[in-house]
């Protein structure tokens, strides 16, 4: 039997960016949008365009730009919402209005406190609005998994019956189970008489860690469509992974039958431009696109793989895109070998980024023998994310040990070029540049996040600082990589201090008298 495809629905951009901490400016959210056509997903979920006029802006650029993929914008079940969602998509080659309505009982009780009768006429009168602005209308009975069976069936139904297109199935609190959520499908696949003149979809989250399992299963029970995210990102515990979903549906096609439209070997380089541009990183054990996912460390694993690779590995490095060599460059590398070597990453760009992203490259190259692909990666992504006005560090010297006071004494440049020195102590040499930086910088923020990795093995290892700030009510990401970790520590704290600058519009130059 030819097998079925199942449609590929990113809300990477919708759900993915109601992650804590992992929200998107307008043109990056294009980028991205940009790199999943390039994926091959068949919808895009750009934003939620009555939240927010930022959000409404972006649907409405996406919906502008994107033209193979479907590109929805979301609406609850109200005049307003749907009517901001139409005019968003307005402009897209392929519009959908993805429409949602709560239908548990608990939903129903505490939040919308209305009766069923209440919630079927909502989910119809907005269905049939949104059909009037577009043919695509998608519907997602919210919670769904904690619905009473007979009860989603009814609301099913009507909702088809009022031009529903696809019927989305939302495991929203991700409490559903693998047996659980088959049987919900293929509930409604054997009792909604009019099932099939809709594609049913699945979203399902990842609370107890199930959502990728749930959406196979449901799959296997008729679902056409799943919904899910990169990386897997999302609310609390994220979405179903987008590139775990696909792979397992593509390496268990036997079992599934199913293909879907990804370009596979696209999604190693989606991972990280999105895992760049929200500042969520990948743990390291992720499947498929974490560092450790085709690392073998077992002597005997690795001795099966040098054998036959299969011995070991379900699926190959350059499935996903992950660039087959490990080490790549070293000091004596040309420009030119730099060059090539950034563009089979799969990164565009500016001549001028180029020089500084070759340059920074070769003076690491100084540094470090050996130049791998996470440092290439590293140094391309800091360059891109860099705050580009504001301060920079100009040069740094720290004095610590197990008997003295740690003390840092740092010079900054400021935006319009001045240089600034001053020295300063702390509980250790992190703390002293930290509590030096911000009184140079006269912007005093609370270190909400603080972690340290290396990017590579070996002792010339980069390491990479991530860090959050906390300021008035917002938060403020920086990450900076260096061989020196004390440096890329205060490189990473001003990245922060320059977004905080930017978004608050602060005065940017330092108190008299430093
Ligand atoms: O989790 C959920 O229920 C949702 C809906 C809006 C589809 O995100
Ligand atoms: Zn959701």
């Amino acid at each position: 039997m030819e097998p079925r495809t199942i449609k590929i629905f990113d809300t990477t951009l919708r759900d993915g960016e109601q992650s804590p901490g992992a929200s998107l400016t307008i043109p990056q959210k294009v980028e991205i949008a940009h790199q999943l056509e390039a994926l091959g997903v068949d919808i895009i979920e750009a934003g939620f365009p009555v939240s927010s006029a930022g959000d409404f802006q972006a649907v409405k650029e996406i919906a502008a730009v994107v033209k193979k993929a479907t590109v929805a914008g979301l609406a609850r079940s109200l005049e307003k919402d749907v009517t901001a969602a139409g005019q968003a998509v307005a402009d897209a080659a392929h519009p959908r209005i993805h429409v949602f309505c709560a239908t548990s009982e608990i939903h129903l009780k505490y939040k919308l406190k209305r009766a069923h009768q209440e919630i079927i006429k909502l989910s119809v009168d907005a269905v049939r609005l949104a059909k009037s602005m577009v043919d695509d209308v998608e519907f997602s009975p919210e919670d769904a998994s904690r619905t009473q069976p007979e009860f989603l069936r009814e609301v099913v139904q009507a909702i088809i019956e009022a031009g529903a297109t696809t019927v989305n199935i939302p495991d929203t609190v991700g409490y559903a189970t693998p047996e659980h959520f088959y049987e919900i499908i293929a509930d409604l696949v054997a009792n909604v008489p009019n099932i099939s003149q809709a594609v049913i979809s699945v979203h399902c989250h990842n609370d107890l860690g199930l959502a990728v399992a749930n959406s196979l299963a449901a799959v296997r029970a008729g679902a056409g469509q799943v919904e899910c995210t990169i990386n897997g990102l999302g609310e609390r515990a994220g979405n179903c992974s987008l590139e775990e979903l696909v792979m397992a549906l593509k390496v268990r096609r036997d079992h599934y039958n199913v293909r879907t439209n990804i370009d596979t070997s696209q999604i190693y380089r989606t991972s990280r431009m999105v895992s760049s541009l929200t500042g969520m990183q990948v743990q390291r054990n992720k499947a498929v696109v974490g560092a450790n996912a085709f690392a073998h460390e077992a002597g005997i694993h690795q001795h099966g793989v040098l054998a036959e690779a299969s011995t070991y590995e379900i699926m190959r490095p350059e499935d996903v895109g992950v660039p087959k060599t490990a080490l790549v460059l070293g000091k004596h590398s040309g420009r030119h070998a730099f060059q090539q070597r950034i563009a089979e990453l799969g990164y565009t760009l500016s001549d001028e980024q180029l020089t500084s992203a070759v340059a920074a490259l070769k003076a690491l190259a100084d540094k470090k023998k050996e130049i791998f692909r996470e440092d290439i990666e590293a140094v391309v992504e800091d360059l891109l994310e860099s705050v580009a006005v504001g301060w920079k560090l100009e040069s740094l010297q720290i004095s610590s040990g197990s008997k003295m006071i740690p003390t840092a004494t740092i010079c900054l440049r400021d935006p319009a070029g001045e240089l600034f020195q001053d020295a300063g102590t702390g509980d250790g040499p992190i703390d002293a540049v930290y509590s030096t930086i911000a009184r140079i910088t006269a912007v005093t923020a609370k270190l909400a996040e603080y972690s340290i990795r290396a990017i590579t093995g070996g002792k010339e290892a980069q390491g990479e600082v991530y860090i959050k700030l906390r300021y008035n009510d917002g938060s403020y990401r920086g990450r900076a990589f260096s061989t020196d970790i004390i440096e890329a520590s205060a490189l990473a704290y001003l990245q922060a201090i320059n977004r905080i600058i930017a978004a608050n519009g602060r005065e940017t130059t330092a108190p008299p008298g430093v």
